[in-house]
This record gives C-alpha cells, sequence and structure tokens, in this order.
C-alpha cells in the first residue's frame, strides 16, 4: 500500500503524518519528563506508571481519533495504555498507535543508558495487533532489502548480508538481546564469523541501530517483545529496510492466548503485515542517554529533550527542544 491509497477499514480525512508527528513529539517529550525522577531509583514499575499517566495525558489533545492497537504491559502485568483504548481529541482523521510508554525500564531504575519513550502511528486499520506477547524479529538497513528469509538458518542470513553489504561475514555486526533464550543464537553468530553487540533490554532501539544510517550495526534479530516488533516496523517501513517477524510465544499461558484466539503462529509477518501503510510515523525521546538520543537535561530555560522523528519527509529527523517546566520531584510524582 502506497501513501496515496487509503486503507480499506479507514474512513474520514486522511491522517498527515508529518503533523501529527509534531503533536506526538509532545507527548513523547511529556513521558520521558515524567521518568526523569525515577531515573537511578531502582523502581520501575513507579516509572513505568509516570511514563503511562503522562503519555495518555498528552495523547488526550492529540487530534485526531486514535486507538490503540498494541502496547505493552500485559506480558509484564505492568501499568499499560490499553489494547482498543481511544486516544485523541476524538475528531479529525483515524489513526492506530503502537506504543511503550517508557521502554527500557530497567535501564531507567537502574540509571543506565538505553531508556526511551517511543511511539508509532500508522492510518486507522493499517497496523497490526496480536494478544501474543513475544515476536521473533530480522532487521536489516536499506542496503540489504531483499536480502534476509527468517525461515531460514541465521548462518545462511548472515551470508545474504554481507553479500549484500558487499562485506566479508566476518565485518557484519549484529544486535541482539542478551536473554538465556538467546545463548545458542549468539554462539552460532560468533562461530560464522560475525560480532554481536549483546544489549540488556531495549530492542526498538538496538534495531534502530540497524536501520538508521550510520547506527553501527547491520542486523537485528531475535526475539523480543511483540508491540516493539510493530513500533520497529513502522521505523523500518520509513526508513526502507526491511523487516520479518513471527510470533515466538515463550509461556504456555501465551500459547493458550494465541490458540484462543486461533492465531497462526507459524506467519511469517512481512512489513506489510505489520504497518500496512507508507504514511505512518515513529516518534522516540531519550529518558536516559543513547546512542542515538539523549536524557533530558536542566538549562536556566527549562528542559533539553533529545529526540528522533521519523516520517515519510523525515528519514530521521534528530530533535533538540526545550520543554520549559521541569519534570515532577519523585516524592510529588508517586
Ligand atoms: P520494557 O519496556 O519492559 O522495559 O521492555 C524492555 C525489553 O527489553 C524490550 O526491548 C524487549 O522487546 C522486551 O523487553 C524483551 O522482553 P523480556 O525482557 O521479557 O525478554
Amino acid at each position: 500500500m502506497t501513501s496515496t491509497d487509503t486503507p480499506d477499514r479507514q474512513t474520514g480525512p486522511a491522517m498527515d503524518p508529518e503533523s501529527l508527528a509534531l503533536h506526538l513529539l509532545g507527548a513523547t517529550q511529556e513521558a520521558a519528563m515524567a521518568c526523569v525522577p525515577w531515573v537511578g531509583r531502582g523502581d520501575k514499575e513507579a516509572a513505568d506508571e509516570a511514563a503511562v499517566a503522562a503519555l495518555r495525558s498528552a495523547l488526550a489533545g492529540v487530534p485526531g481519533q486514535g486507538r490503540v492497537v498494541i502496547g505493552e504491559g500485559e506480558k509484564d502485568d505492568a501499568p499499560m495504555l490499553y489494547q482498543g483504548e481511544e486516544l485523541g481529541t476524538g475528531t479529525g482523521a483515524g489513526w492506530d498507535l503502537a506504543v511503550d510508554p517508557l521502554e527500557g525500564t530497567n535501564y531507567c531504575a537502574g540509571g543506565a543508558e538505553g531508556a526511551i519513550a517511543v511511539l508509532s502511528v500508522a492510518p486507522r486499520g493499517s497496523m497490526w495487533g496480536t494478544p501474543g506477547w513475544y515476536m521473533d524479529k530480522l532487521i536489516v538497513g536499506p542496503r540489504a532489502t531483499g536480502a534476509i528469509d527468517i525461515t531460514v538458518p541465521v548462518e545462511d542470513n548472515l551470508r545474504r548480508v554481507a553479500e549484500a553489504l558487499d562485506k566479508r561475514v566476518e565485518e557484519v555486526v549484529t544486535i541482539v538481546l542478551d536473554k538465556p533464550r538467546h545463548v545458542e543464537l549468539i554462539e552460532r553468530i560468533r562461530a560464522a564469523g560475525a560480532s554481536v553487540i549483546e544489549i540488556r533490554d531495549g530492542d526498538v532501539m538496538g534495531s534502530l541501530l540497524a536501520l538508521v544510517p550510520g547506527g553501527g550495526a547491520d542486523v537485528a534479530l531475535g526475539i523480543g517483545g511483540a508491540p516493539e516488533g510493530v513500533l520497529t516496523a513502522c521505523a523500518a517501513r520509513l526508513l526502507g529496510g526491511e523487516m520479518q517477524g513471527r510470533l515466538a510465544p515463550q509461556s504456555d499461558e501465551e500459547r493458550s492466548l494465541l490458540e484462543a484466539e486461533a492465531v497462526d503462529v507459524d506467519a511469517v509477518l512481512t512489513l506489510d503485515d505489520l504497518v500496512a501503510h507508507d504514511a505512518c510515523a515513529f516518534v522516540a525521546t531519550g529518558v536516559t542517554d543513547s546512542a542515538l538520543v539523549r536524557a533530558p537535561r536542566p538549562t536556566l530555560e527549562g528542559w533539553r529533550t533529545s529526540s528522533i522523528i521519523v516520517t515519510p519527509r523525515h528519514r530521521p529527523l534528530f530533535v533538540e527542544a526545550l520543554v520549559p517546566s521541569g519534570p515532577p520531584r519523585a516524592y510529588d510524582a508517586g
């Protein structure tokens, strides 16, 4: 589907991703600011709660008829914007939302690098939702599109990506979540000759490093959250990269949820499945420093926030913006 097509289920005015992204930037900035008092305080729940409340309140003022299609929370029993929740002013274009108010809750609680507030939007009816919690993902930047296939062994994908990038496999840099389920995957990647950057959390940001020019990685892969998969798909689509996914239930509870809705867990999900429209937008604001965005910093004039916006026109746009009011203090925010 192209930006000029209208998705089947969309009615009313078309969503303008460029202006919507600016409104949404205000919302991720608010969420990031709300987390500031909780950075390094060892309380990821409180940080997440603060981010959810701030984002929900900011999204209420965003023009249009928004609806949460997929969000974080279910798998961790964490505070959340719930699936189906209506957001926005309620008039104007309809949009679907994928959201993680605080991605990298452990990073925030531990005062470590890598936490962001992040969301993606697409025209109403074009974003994929699932009752599943985990997804296997394979993501590459624009130069390696067409080279990947999530159904073949990782060694083959590494060879194909190396060929597309005109590199040796030994020069291919991958990003993988450092989780027990990935011990074998990481060993195999290294045995094939490629390198692995292991990240404890945050595979949206990890995937961006493979998608953004100069991000430093060639491939992001492995099993992470399903909402993070849809968030990433918007960025991948806009940045001209490729992504394939496949649900990867990690527990009997999750398998039952999928069975109850007769979901085909073996289906390979392409970018067109995950976000079926080009007119989407991805926005993330730093909560703590990371390779692409920085933590909010106090200045004499207000707080300086650091964000990345990806839209059809901006691929990407890095935004340093002043937010006049400071964050609440931790004991006020609780
Ligand atoms: P949070 O938003 O809960 O901090 O998620 C962090 C994260 O690492 C994601 O980036 C990733 O997709 C997911 O958790 C992996 O889940 P798990 O930690 O359960 O393996």
